[in-house]
């Protein structure tokens, strides 16, 4: 059996950093740049500056608006032109004024992302030379570290310090004595280092900085940026200077915008037409689907034995089309597994395997995890992310970018759709590649999957139909979606957009699989929502569903605008614009994320930021 490495406590919490060093007052660039994170959930904000010959920091428990805002505009006035922010998601300390970052002593200022697991041992260490701790948190014991072993070098001191702690981490950092200088470091979480005109930042994302500069440095674990209004100097842990290359943001600012929709959530839906056409359009080469950007060639994907299909949520979804379709076209066995479920299970996974990772965010803690380990046993590795030089991306043998533009919504659309489109494109590749499907089949089948940003528009232009299933939703306690084959793996995501931003709960079933128990649950009034798109099994849906509506479910069924039905059996149709059957996924999941959506939207819901959930889960 292979020998797994050890399970790491890989940690990283989503927060925010941000940084500025130029001419111009920063506290307003920092703030504003800090806004731009908010949709990563944080508990807690803060700023510090260089003012005069000191540092000043102004910090506040609670959202920017009510708390760090707030507290600035009742700040004596001051100017500063370098600093960092932060935005809290409380890992060790409650959320409170004196555990929010940035946190220093006067000497050293930081701001962290992650977590710090040798904390306690720092500070022991620490007190036992005399230190004092004000919080509770863990980053504390490296702004500590970092004031003792300061010896007038910063760069020293930071790799000196780094060397002494362990855990995920990225650091924004200021030495007082350092004026108008500030410093970034990292081990695990993104951090990233923007180039102006005569100003300079630092980010966890370019969301943070896209309206001030395109431009920027992604810092890679185990280096350190020593950044002033003129540059930026990278070193590794030994002091040597290192080149790095300069990325460029290809998204406009807008996009980072809600562009006077009301929620992301329904901008980034609508935006699905032309996010499609962003990612299939440059992987079609003379009719045909091509992955030779990435160096899968036909001959490798001849040579695989099992395709597995690895991700969480909705990426897990998009999996499970996925294995519709490749089984389907190229006869190639496809397992697709739930990440957090993957790295444990001691998959049967060998060299002359494929292994394709599925993640938006790229950092997704049980997703990069299940990637190690099929790097560690030798399999090929191909990742579909969306989020460019993301440390899924960077760990991939094979990456593949998803080019729908950020996604702020913590609800996945835009992403789950590309994210299915490419298993189409690597469908029909691997099928030709295996002669199972030839050349004039394959020329067809992209022509098809050009055509569905048409028929996604279609769906998004009248929501109409969208907003009458929702408002029969609002009060349901409990819903079932069902399905058989592509439209039984389409409602697992249709099941998930409701019960994650509407908290109504939700389960999606195979409908044939109903009768075999689950269907005790029907009872007078209880929703059903039937997805019933493949005609080759559309009978023995409609029998399922006349199964549950004689027992008194209302039926909500979405189909393609060709199908018939008796209006007894159905109580609100959703006809679709019509497309092969294989292709429907990315079709009839318009209907399921608007339907969810304006569930929430009816129920006033914070729709863009649900409860409990985070844009991307950096924790196990
Ligand atoms: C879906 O709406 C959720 N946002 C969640 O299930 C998400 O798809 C999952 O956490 C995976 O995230 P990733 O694609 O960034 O890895
Ligand atoms: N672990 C640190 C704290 O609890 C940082 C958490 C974060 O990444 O926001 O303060």
């Amino acid at each position: 059996m292979a020998a797994h490495p050890i399970k790491e406590r890989r940690n990283k919490i989503m927060c925010g950093i941000v940084g500025y060093v130029g001419a111009k007052e920063c506290t307003a660039i920092l703030v504003n740049s800090l806004t731009k994170l908010e949709y990563r959930g944080y508990d807690s904000a803060g700023i510090a500056v260089f003012e005069g010959d000191r540092i000043k920091t102004v910090k506040a428990k609670g959202k920017l608006k009510e708390g760090l805002i707030k507290k600035l505009e009742n700040e004596p006035h001051f100017t500063a032109t370098a600093g960092i922010g932060h935005t809290r998601w409380a890992t060790h300390g409650e959320p409170s004024d004196i555990n929010s970052h940035p946190i220093g002593n006067g000497r050293v200022s930081i701001v962290h992302n992650g977590i710090i697991e040798n904390y306690r041992k720092l500070k022991e260490f620490l007190i036992s030379k005399g230190y004092g701790f004000e919080s509770q948190t863990d980053t504390e014991a490296v702004a500590k570290l970092l004031d003792y072993n300061y010896d007038g070098d910063p760069i020293d001191t930071i790799i000196r310090t780094i060397a002494d702690i362990e855990g995920a981490y990225s650091l924004g950092i200021m030495f007082r004595e350092h004026k108008n200088r500030i410093f970034a470091a990292r081990k695990e979480s993104p951090l990233i280092v923007g180039k102006g005109k005569g100003e300079m930042f630092i980010a966890s994302d370019v969301t943070a900085i896209i309206e001030y500069t395109r431009e920027y440095y992604l810092l890679e674990p185990g280096e350190v940026a020593d950044i002033t209004a003129d540059g930026v100097t990278f070193y590794d842990m030994h002091k040597n200077v290192i080149e790095k290359e300069l990325q460029v943001a290809t998204w406009d600012v807008s996009a980072a915008e809600k562009g006077g929709y009301a929620h992301f959530m329904l901008k980034e839906i609508c935006e699905q037409p032309d996010a499609l056409k962003k990612t299939i359009n440059p992987r079609i080469k003379n009719g045909l689907p091509d992955f030779s950007e990435c160096g899968l060639t036909d001959e490798k994907l001849r040579s695989y034995h099992h395709i597995y299909i690895v991700g969480c949520g909705s990426a897990m979804h998009a999996g499970m089309v996925g294995k519709y379709v490749i089984e389907k076209l190229a006869r190639t066995p496809v397992v697709v597994d739930i990440a957090s479920e993957f790295r444990y299970r001691d998959p049967l996974l060998a060299p002359d395997d494929l292994v394709v990772i599925i993640s938006q965010s790229g950092e997704t803690a049980d997703t990069l995890a299940a990637l190690k380990l099929a790097n560690s046993i030798g399999a090929d590795t191909l990742a579909i992310v969306n989020v460019v030089g993301s440390s899924i991306a960077r760990e991939a043998k094979m990456v593949m970018y998803t080019l729908a533009g950020p996604e702020i919504s913590v609800c996945s659309t835009k992403a789950y759709m590309v994210q299915a489109a490419f298993m189409y494109l690597l469908a029909f590749r691997v099928a030709y590649a295996r002669n199972a499907i030839d050349e004039e089949q394959c020329r067809q089948l992209i022509s098809e999957l050009s055509q569905i940003p048409s028929k996604v528009q279609k769906c998004v232009d009248d929501q109409t139909q969208y907003q009458k299933v929702a408002s029969k939703l609002i009060s349901a306690d409990s819903l079932l979606y069902i399905g058989r084959g592509l439209d039984y793996a389409l409602s697992m995501e249709g099941s998930l957009k409701l019960k994650e931003i509407s908290y109504i709960h939700s389960e999606s079933y195979a409908a044939g699989e109903l009768k075999h128990g689950t269907i005790s649950l029907i009872e007078d009034g209880m929703p059903v929502i039937a997805v019933a798109t493949q005609h080759d099994l559309y009978e023995k849906t409609m029998s399922n569903i006349k199964e549950v509506k004689t027992r008194g479910a209302t039926v909500v069924m979405v189909c393609s605008e060709d199908m018939k039905f008796d209006g007894n059996d159905v109580d609100y149709p959703v006809m679709l614009p019509l497309a092969r059957d294989l292709l429907m996924p990315l079709v009839a999941v318009v209907p399921l994320q608007l339907i969810a959506y304006y569930t929430a939207a009816l129920k006033n819901f914070d729709v863009d930021h649900p409860r409990n959930l985070a844009k991307s889960v950096t924790v196990e």
